[in-house]
């Protein structure tokens, strides 16, 4: 035995961050270490994405590359967990008989005893139960050794839009209580965190209990978040249209420390397909947020997700989109083909348009969405930024990177002493794929 485990993470960041919390349990629990190299270990896990079916098809080829090293050494055990988990349960054993471990993305605070009930009972072990908000208590705080970090403030999502499996692979909508969060981040602060990014699948739609058995809402969650003195920058994600209320679309004027910077999904600019979609807004009521956004904040980045071909968007709805894309001038965004995912409504419609057309259509958009983010660049220029300056060029040691509040990455020289630091910077010149700084005389 190397006691050693190796995880690899599909999809979101929900996703990033539970795959540290199953390696905070595995080493806590039963002192496995981290390895890079499958080859190498004693445990693989798969944390897995069934958002689109592409991401799923990747995980059984990957079992499949797996299933060889469990050949040569039968000592090996192969977990599964995340959202393909929790929506093919026992099915991954019927198809992947190697498999040792199933667990979903709310129970895997019992991977090590999972494991161990898998050695004295000799047979794999399904748990894709959702015990409430349990898996929180039981999570070990990870050792960040990077000045950013994630922390989720919730789990699951009750919105059942009618293409998506969120709400069945990780359940309804649950908030953590304030103090859990507080204390995750003020404890993360002590090892250098200063930016952290707040997590879950509709972030302003948390009510999360206090300890006066109050309820905060996300905009009070922010305003606790930003008393903490070592939290320098804060970043949330995702934020969905129906729960932007006026004392959050405030916080980017009140709060200094909020990037300016939002996500926030539209998925398509006809009413006729967001209604089928059950998004429950129309187009008017999302540009009217965010009127009210910009109002508050004109600098605000602007960030989205669409959906391209859901079952039967004609023409002029896609042209409708389009032009929405045009009028709000997006930032860069995110754009998907629609996937049918099972058990979803929509995967139910019968779809009359070829795949031809929706990906012709995807190239439309994001050919349209590439030219604009590029147009966002080139106005920051001369513009001042704010920069965590966190990590070195991987192809160039000489050179510092860091991140504007929207993401863009700035290049300065890595003996300027500014690693780790946020620094107001002035943008000289912003037509490369990174910015450059003027030199920084302070
Ligand atoms: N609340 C989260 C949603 C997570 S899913 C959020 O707002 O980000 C992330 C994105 O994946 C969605 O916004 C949607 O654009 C896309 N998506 C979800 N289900 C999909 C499907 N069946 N086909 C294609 N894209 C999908
Ligand atoms: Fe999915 Fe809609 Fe929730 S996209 S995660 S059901 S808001």
């Amino acid at each position: 035995m190397s006691n050693k485990y190796y995880i690899k993470t599909f999809g979101c960041q929900m996703n990033e961050y539970d795959s540290e919390k199953i390696g905070g349990v595995l080493s806590k629990n039963i002192q496995l270490t981290e390895t890079s190299a499958p080859e190498d270990a004693d445990l693989i896990i798969l944390n897995t994405c069934s958002i689109r079916e592409k991401a799923e098809v990747k995980v059984f080829s990957d079992l499949g590359r797996f299933r060889e090293l469990k050949e040569k050494n039968p000592a090996l055990r192969i977990a599964v967990g995340g959202c393909v988990a929790s929506q093919e349960g026992e099915n991954i054993i019927k198809r992947a008989p190697y498999v040792d471990l199933v667990f979903g993305p709310q129970s895997l605070h019992r991977v090590s005893e999972l494991l161990s009930k898998r050695e004295s009972s000799g047979k794999p072990q399904i748990d894709i139960s959702f015990p409430e908000i349990e898996k929180f208590d039981y999570l070990p705080i990870i050792n960040k050794n990077h000045v950013s970090a994630s922390v989720s403030i919730m789990e699951g999502c009750s919105k059942y839009c009618s293409f998506c499996v969120v709400p069945f692979t990780r359940g309804e909508e649950i908030s953590r209580p304030l103090e859990g969060i507080l204390n995750e981040i003020v404890r993360l602060t002590f090892n250098g965190v200063c930016e952290i990014t707040l997590l879950g699948q509709n972030v302003n739609a948390y009510r999360g209990e206090m300890s006066n058995g109050d309820i905060a809402d996300f905009a009070l969650l922010l305003e606790y978040v930003a008393e903490i003195k070592e939290i320098k920058r804060i970043r949330f994600t995702t934020s969905h249209p129906n729960e932007m209320s006026d004392s959050l679309i405030n916080c980017f004027s009140s709060i200094d420390k909020l990037a300016k910077t939002i996500h926030l999904p539209i998925q398509s600019g006809s009413d006729r397909v967001l209604s089928a979609m059950k998004r429950n807004y129309t187009t008017l009521e999302y540009r009217s947020i965010i009127r009210k956004i910009r109002k508050i904040c004109p600098e605000i980045s602007l960030t989205s997700d669409f959906i391209i071909g859901f079952p039967n968007e004609t023409d002029k709805e896609f042209e409708s989109t389009i032009k929405l894309m045009k009028d709000l001038e997006f930032d860069y965004s995110f754009s998907f083909l629609y996937s049918p995912r099972p058990g979803t409504p929509a995967s139910y419609i019968d779809d009359n348009i070829p795949n031809k057309i929706k990906q012709q259509r995807l190239e439309k958009l994001q050919s349209l969405n590439m030219l604009q983010g590029k147009a966002y660049t080139e106005l920051m220029q001369g513009t001042n930024q704010r920069v965590l300056f966190d990590h070195f060029s991987k192809k160039n040691k000489n050179i510092l990177l860091g991140k504007t509040d929207n993401n863009r990455i700035v290049e300065t020289n890595a003996n300027s002493g500014l690693l780790n630091k946020f620094v107001n910077v002035k943008i000289a010149h912003a037509n490369s794929k990174n910015l450059q700084i003027e030199p920084i005389t302070s």
